[in-house]
């Protein structure tokens, strides 16, 4: 494509190197610039107008233009646009936060550590079991285990514990001491004839032999999202957590429950924890806690985590661990007012019930050609499209499906986002039932067409 000279298209090949964008490719299809935002819409420089089924990345949950949030953050600004959390100093909005936080807790949590992104609470995760290993005088008990598909970041310990290739490969990844599980995805990797509680079952089973075999006593932690996102919108069986959960209860093996995506309503319950019933020990906490209006992510400990990690810092004289804007006045005045709006409008439970509305239409489609599956749970969902339905397979090279109905549904203004060949929904959670009669539509028309570019009969 050429473009404008000294237009934004332009300028930004010219100057900016994009996150999880083919750096190549970018060179020759340029950027779509958004310009502003509408409820659940976007709008971009051309004034093409979009239903942002992604909530941006998973995250927008009261919209893109919500002017509480403009005004919170206005207000902090000019009272105290910065302090730091460092050598015991607080203010006001990270002591409320805090305090909220833990009264949000579906499990009995004692502490709060702030942090900046997704991956840098993962991060400090890591680090800070591994503190507590040493505190606890427990020097070999370093491993986490996280699972395929997982995603939990791109720091070197976050990527890490994340379960694709990409984030792996080329970046000498993942670091000792990290370990993959299985997937709980019954669609693709259960056996044949293989029930939901059976793949549970096996599930837990590799599980175990996985923590025997390294030996018990070295492995600290299980990392997991209650639903996996990135990696595909994962809901797992029934059973799984249950399962999963007896075994990490046998070894004493902590759990640590990364709601980055699934946190302030998105499964149609405040946390993904209480839709699946997981009791954490630890919970990291992003996105839609300042709906990505300001960098900001935090996670809460329980007191078995929080005791030793408290010695280990008096034994030392401090804990050596934190950052600059951790905690930041801004952003927790912010994530303040976000949570109060969550609350206020009841859009924990519009997740819930738009949820079910947009599931069953998307069910709608289980007869086309094309769809293999449809999955989600609350304001989750995707639709895993295939060539061949008994076989389950999509084009020759994976991703292409997706690909091209995901720029159908584009040119039909909706942004989704496709994950191999699986097409993602996250809609910001104010979404109502007019707007998904949108996306469904939409959606109807590139399933046509993504099935005629690709010779299948309809
Ligand atoms: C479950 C989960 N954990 C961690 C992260 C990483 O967050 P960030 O991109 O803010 O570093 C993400 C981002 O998508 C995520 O979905």
């Amino acid at each position: 494509m050429t473009f404008q000279p000294n237009s934004p298209e332009a300028r930004d090949v010219a100057y900016h190197m994009h996150s999880y964008t083919n750096a190549r490719t970018h060179q020759e299809d340029g950027p779509l610039i958004i310009e502003r935002g509408d409820g659940a819409y976007v709008i971009d420089n051309s004034g093409n107008r979009f239903l942002e089924g992604m909530a941006g990345l998973w995250s927008v949950g009261v919209g893109f233009n919500e002017p509480r949030l403009a005004a919170a953050a206005a207000k902090q600004m000019e009272k105290l646009p910065f302090y730091h959390t460092f050598g015991g100093r607080s203010h006001g909005p990270a002591v409320d936060l805090a305090e909220k936080l833990i009264q949000l807790a579906p499990v009995p949590m004692s502490k709060v550590f702030f942090t900046n992104s997704g991956s840098e609470a993962n991060d400090s995760v890591l680090k800070l079991l591994w503190y507590r290993s040493n505190a606890m005088g427990q020097l070999q008990r370093k491993k986490i285990i996280s699972r395929l598909r997982g995603y939990h970041g791109v720091t070197i310990a976050s990527a890490s514990m994340t379960g694709l290739p990409s984030n792996h490969e080329s970046f000498d990844l993942p670091i000792a001491n990290v370990l993959h599980t299985g997937c709980p995805h019954h669609y693709r990797d259960a056996q044949e004839g293989e029930s939901e509680a059976e793949f549970a079952t096996r599930l837990a089973a590799e599980l175990e032999e996985m923590i025997v075999a390294e030996g018990p006593d070295t492995v600290m932690a299980f990392i997991a999202e209650p639903v996996m996102g990135a990696g595909g919108i994962v809901v797992p069986p029934e059973t799984y957590w249950a399962k999963i959960q007896a075994v990490l209860q046998k070894y004493d093996i902590l759990l640590v429950a990364d709601e980055v995506i699934c946190g302030f309503g998105r499964t149609g319950q405040m946390f993904g924890s209480q839709t699946f019933g997981m009791r954490p020990d630890v919970m990291v906490m992003s996105k839609q806690i300042t709906s990505s209006y300001f960098p900001f992510s935090a996670f809460m400990i329980n007191e078995r985590v929080f005791e030793p990690l408290a010695d280990e810092s008096n034994r030392i004289g401090v804990l050596g661990h934190g950052f600059t804007g951790a905690g930041h006045p801004t952003g927790a005045a912010i994530a303040l007012e976000n949570l109060k709006i969550i609350e206020e409008r009841g859009l924990v439970a519009n997740a819930a019930e738009v949820g079910a509305y947009l599931r069953e239409h998307l069910n709608s489609f289980d007869d086309h050609p094309l769809v293999g599956e449809v999955r989600g749970v609350g304001l989750l969902a995707a639709m895993e499209l295939v060539l061949d339905k008994d076989a389950k397979t999509a084009a020759e090279k994976p991703g292409q499906l997706g690909k091209y109905a995901a720029e159908r549904l584009f040119a039909h203004g909706v942004i989704s986002r496709p994950m191999v060949d699986a097409l993602a929904f996250c809609p910001p959670m104010i979404v109502n039932r007019s707007d998904i009669d949108g996306l469904i539509s939409a959606l109807g028309k590139s399933l046509d067409e993504t099935a005629a570019a690709f010779d299948i009969a309809i």
